[in-house]
């Protein structure tokens, strides 16, 4: 038997099967229901990666029209959900109000049976945005904003709700991209989670309450945060060196490096690098960048530590305007459709998911009544 010593953490333990995506398989990489991710990052749309992954197949153009009218008319948000996001506090973290948020859609639209679960992915596919900019904009702006933009995108119409105009096809395609970039992978904390308490027929809004809540840690999509408040405190790459160099020495953890699966590199971060030199010659100002380069290479000539999807992820954000502590829950808004394919492929074949722990307490004890004590 395999036992907790040899596997922290479960490193290295096949925990199930899944046919949705390959992490770094030899001869496969980074892989959704068979496809390359670089293959779908630079020629398909994020809403075509999410109907790949939700409905097991690429659609053609018709299905894609048919798709993406079906997910605007599901983005406006029921008015109880509105007055919910209104009372959470403008100071609360937006992973918290998203969590709050899916868990409350789950008591006014239940799932009602698992044969509705396909509507209930594209119905939190479609409004994950709506509720983390209504509550934002609520909170930062006092305004009501209209959840049902024009644009077909997830990402358009995110990019719209924040910035209150359609954004340039630029911004649009970069934040599709992330997107699609973060749709899936594998066995990961949150969609484990996820996986976890669907294996006891519990329904999807629990099983994504609970992914947003694995998910919201630094050590896993929380990084992204984490990474771009590192960046903001140098303002020259020889002063990002310096300090990494000293976090190193002091054994600090240097977010948005490193990785469980991956060892030379994460298949992600070159596209993300790529389109975050674009934007930072867009600003005319390559500060963020340079330092971000700097970083990264303290980290690899230092520890062999490569920069993961989070890293260069966070300055792609900051570019386009977004506000640090939307990076995580934009995490949530691309991989609720790993999550409700895994809930979905997990009920295909379910078996109540309950592992075994080696017992490290005492010994038996005698009990003492509580007055002999
Ligand atoms: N910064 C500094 N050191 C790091 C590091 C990082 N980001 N990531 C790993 N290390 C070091 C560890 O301290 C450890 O050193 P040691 O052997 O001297 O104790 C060694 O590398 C192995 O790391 P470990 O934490 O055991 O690997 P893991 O597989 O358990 O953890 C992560 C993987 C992703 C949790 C880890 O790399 C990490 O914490 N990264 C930062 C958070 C992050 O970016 N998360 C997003 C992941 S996509």
């Amino acid at each position: 038997m395999t036992t907790a010593k040899k596997t922290g953490g479960l490193a290295g333990v096949t925990a199930g099967a899944t046919a949705l995506c390959t992490v770094g398989k030899e001869g496969a990489g980074l892989t959704y229901r068979g496809y390359d991710i670089y293959d779908l990052s630079d020629n398909a749309s994020f809403e075509e990666v999410a109907y790949l992954l939700l409905h097991g197949a690429l659609p053609n153009r018709q299905e894609l029209d048919g798709y993406i009218a079906k997910l605007k008319s599901l983005r406006d948000l029921p008015a109880a959900l509105r007055q919910v996001l209104e009372m959470i506090p403008a100071g609360a973290h937006p992973m918290d109000v998203l969590r709050t948020g899916v868990s409350f859609l789950g008591n006014i639209e239940p799932e009602g049976g698992f044969s509705n679960q396909q509507d209930t992915a594209d119905r939190l596919l479609a409004c994950l945005p709506s509720m983390l900019l209504y509550w934002h904009r609520f909170h930062t702006d006092g305004v009501r904003i209209d959840t049902e933009t024009d644009d077909d995108s997830v990402a358009g119409h995110f990019l719209h709700m924040l910035h209150d105009k359609a954004p340039s096809e630029l911004h649009r395609k970069c934040l599709d991209t992330t997107l699609i970039l973060y749709a899936e992978h594998e066995f990961n904390a949150s969609t484990f989670a996820g996986r976890v308490i669907t294996g006891t027929l519990s329904d999807m809004h629990s099983a994504v309450t609970g992914a947003i809540g694995a998910l919201r840690g630094p050590l896993h999509g929380g990084a992204n945060e984490a990474a771009m408040e590192l960046i903001q405190k140098f303002s020259t790459p020889e002063e990002a060196m310096k300090g990494v160099m000293g976090m190193l020495e002091r054994k600090e953890l240097i977010m948005g490096f490193g990785h469980r699966v991956y060892t030379t590199s994460d298949p992600r971060n070159s596209v993300n690098k790529k389109m975050s030199k674009m934007l930072a010659e867009e600003a005319g100002d390559m500060t963020l960048y340079d330092v971000s380069e700097a970083v990264e290479s303290v980290m690899w000539n230092e520890k062999k530590l490569f920069a993961n999807a989070d890293f260069f992820a966070a300055s792609v954000y900051h570019f386009m305007g977004i506000p640090t502590y939307l990076f995580t829950p934009i995490f949530v808004c691309s991989r609720i459709t790993g999550w409700a394919a895994h809930v979905m492929e997990q009920r295909a074949n379910n078996k109540l998911i309950r592992p075994a722990a080696d017992y490290i307490g005492p010994g038996l004890q005698k009990f003492v009544p509580i007055d002999e004590r």
